[in-house]
């Protein structure tokens, strides 16, 4: 196994080389590839054999991921496909052109951007990183279901330790801090992993629903919402104390491959603090375990999206 420059410690590579298994003839669907974790994720799911469709706001972005990808893997199925979250109208449209999946890794985010809205009028972060990826796994929901080993892996961060869902002001049009809204979404992004789970369960479907975190990783995701002073900060940290994007990959591959993942768990780095090293079992906080909350946020956002999960929540719906 490749060992890591300072240590004994596999690379990552070395690490997805003893722990996950060949993904021949299945199929992915990755958000947000075209950089960091999802970029990273794409192209050891490629390296495992499995067909990958990276996902990209901006195609020609998504090209050149893609051609990255090939030079590691040359025979490697991967193709693009525009995919714009933050325009519930783009997920609809990509979700109509995706038939026999077996995995989607739900990774892209915005994180602490200055306050701005989605197409259809909703707060930026939670608007892409949770409403569109639950309108995402609602369309998407049936096809996976009917898959040999399906999953849903949804990314989070470990800051959905400091959300609140914001019922009364689910927006930030009265209140808006770019870090109390990207907690907010994160935090959503745990609640609906797990209720989607318990829905599954209850209603006898085998899909998986997991969660993943990836600790602290140095990707684009410290300057592209970041601005001013948080930027220049965040510039040093990712410099001095962050692991590199492909470690913190890590996590969601194991969720979305590893033998023995089950539904209901939730994938983070095994280092202090959860901020680095190597896939393992973490807990989520005590309030994302609320029923009342999830049910709320479950019907507010079929509301806001317009997809309705037909999951009854005590397990009567048709199978
Ligand atoms: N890096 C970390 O330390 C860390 C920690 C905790 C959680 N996470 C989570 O990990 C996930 C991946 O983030 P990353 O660190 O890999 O950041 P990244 O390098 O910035 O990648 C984020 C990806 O999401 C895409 N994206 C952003 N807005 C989008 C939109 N409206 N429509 C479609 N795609 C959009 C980006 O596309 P563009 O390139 O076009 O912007 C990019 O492909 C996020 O969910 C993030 O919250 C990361």
């Amino acid at each position: 196994m490749s060992k890591s420059p300072d240590g004994d410690r596999p690379t990552a590579a070395g690490w997805i080389a003893e722990h996950l298994p060949r993904q021949s003839g299945r199929s992915f669907v990755v958000t947000g590839a075209n950089s960091g974790l999802g970029l990273e994720t794409a192209r050891a799911l490629a390296g495992l054999d499995a067909q990958v469709i990276m996902t990209a706001r901006d195609l020609a972005k998504g090209e050149a991921a893609r051609d990255d990808v090939l030079a590691d893997h040359p025979h490697a199925q991967v193709e693009v496909r525009q995919l714009d979250l933050a325009d519930l109208d783009s997920v609809r449209e990509f979700a109509a052109g995706v038939s026999d999946l077996d995995v989607l890794v739900n990774n892209a985010g915005v994180m602490m951007p200055p306050r701005g809205t989605t197409v259809q009028g909703y707060e930026l972060q939670f608007g892409v990183n949770h409403l569109a990826h639950f309108a995402l796994t609602g369309l998407l929901l049936n096809q996976l279901a009917q898959a040999e080993d399906g999953r849903v892996v949804t990314v989070s961060s470990g800051l959905h330790k400091r959300g609140r869902i914001h019922f009364e002001d689910l927006h930030g049009e009265q209140n808006y801090g770019r870090t109390k809204y990207y907690a907010q979404s994160k935090l959503a992004n745990v609640v609906f992993g797990l209720e989607l789970h318990r829905r599954l369960r209850a209603n006898g479907i085998g899909l998986l629903s997991v969660l993943a975190h990836p600790g602290y990783a140095a990707t684009n995701l410290q300057s592209t919402g970041p601005t001013g002073v948080g930027k220049l900060l965040m510039k040093v940290s990712n410099r001095f104390m962050a692991q590199d994007a492909a470690m913190g990959a890590l996590p969601q591959l194991y969720a979305a491959t590893g033998e023995d993942v089950e539904s209901g768990q939730f994938i983070g780095p095994d280092g202090r603090n959860e901020s680095k090293g190597y896939p393992t079992q973490v807990e989520p906080l005590d309030t994302a375990r609320d029923r009342e909350l999830a049910q709320r946020l479950w019907n507010i956002s079929e509301e806001l999206t317009g997809v309705h999960i037909p999951l009854d929540p005590k397990g009567t719906s048709p199978s």
